[in-house]
């Protein structure tokens, strides 16, 4: 199985970094995502990475198999579990939200780790997660772009339409979609507009179903 940790783990400043140097497009991305979150409710960002989302949208807890990641995240303040989305050792119905930013891609098993994030989520919790749609703009240019990429040459790059297929084969109901990154040039930060398919970066919300 191809580790896609590896690069994060061997590459943790330089992706940190990124937020730096894009500042713009990170502030455009974390007012879409925080769009989605759930106000005082116990959540879990899986992938946390370094903690550029959990620590500013104020989640305490993540899941993230690259050591070096892991560390910044904690130096963020965020209680790490070093492991993978497909096998989370935490008890059931313990979690209102789960959050997942730019991770789906590089899952090796997403219908695992939908049942997992499932499993630990209460009744009726919510399961949120951020992806650059392969149909987009920027979707694109990644996708051609790849594999002379460190960060996402093993990454599998999805639809809307798929997660959305997917989280409703995992038993998620109700969505909710917000996108961002609509512009080429990163001048400006965005404000995130409902719906997708015009943003690069989508955020996805869906309710864990009732009874199920
Ligand atoms: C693009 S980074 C996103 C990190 C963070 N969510 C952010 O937006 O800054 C993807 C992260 O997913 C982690 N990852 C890779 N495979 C994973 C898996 N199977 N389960 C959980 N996380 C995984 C990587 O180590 C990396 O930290």
């Amino acid at each position: 199985m191809i580790d896609t940790s590896a690069a994060f783990d061997q590459n943790t400043l330089e992706y940190d970094n990124w937020f730096e140097k894009h500042k713009t497009a990170y502030q455009s991305e974390l007012l879409a995502v925080q769009q989605a979150i759930p106000k005082n409710k116990k959540g879990i960002e899986i992938g946390v990475g370094t903690g550029r989302f959990a620590k500013p949208l104020n989640i305490k807890f993540g899941v993230e198999p690259s050591e070096n990641m892991a560390q910044v995240a904690e130096q963020r303040g965020i209680k790490v579990i070093k492991t993978v989305a497909e096998n989370l050792p935490l008890e059931n119905e313990t979690f209102d939200f789960a959050l997942m930013v730019t991770t789906v891609c590089f899952l090796s098993d997403i219908p695992k780790a939908f049942k997992e994030v499932h499993r630990i989520l209460k009744p009726k919790g919510e399961m949120i997660l951020a992806i650059i749609d392969k149909n987009s703009e920027l979707g694109k240019k990644y996708e051609k772009e790849k594999l002379s990429n460190k960060f996402y040459q093993d990454a599998h790059f999805h639809s809307t339409e798929e997660i959305t297929e997917l989280l409703k084969q995992a038993h998620f109901e109700k969505f909710e979609y917000w996108q961002t990154l609509t512009q080429k040039n990163e001048k400006e930060i965005e404000q995130p507009i409902s719906g997708y398919g015009k943003g690069s970066f989508v955020v996805i919300k869906a309710q864990k179903k009732n009874g199920k």
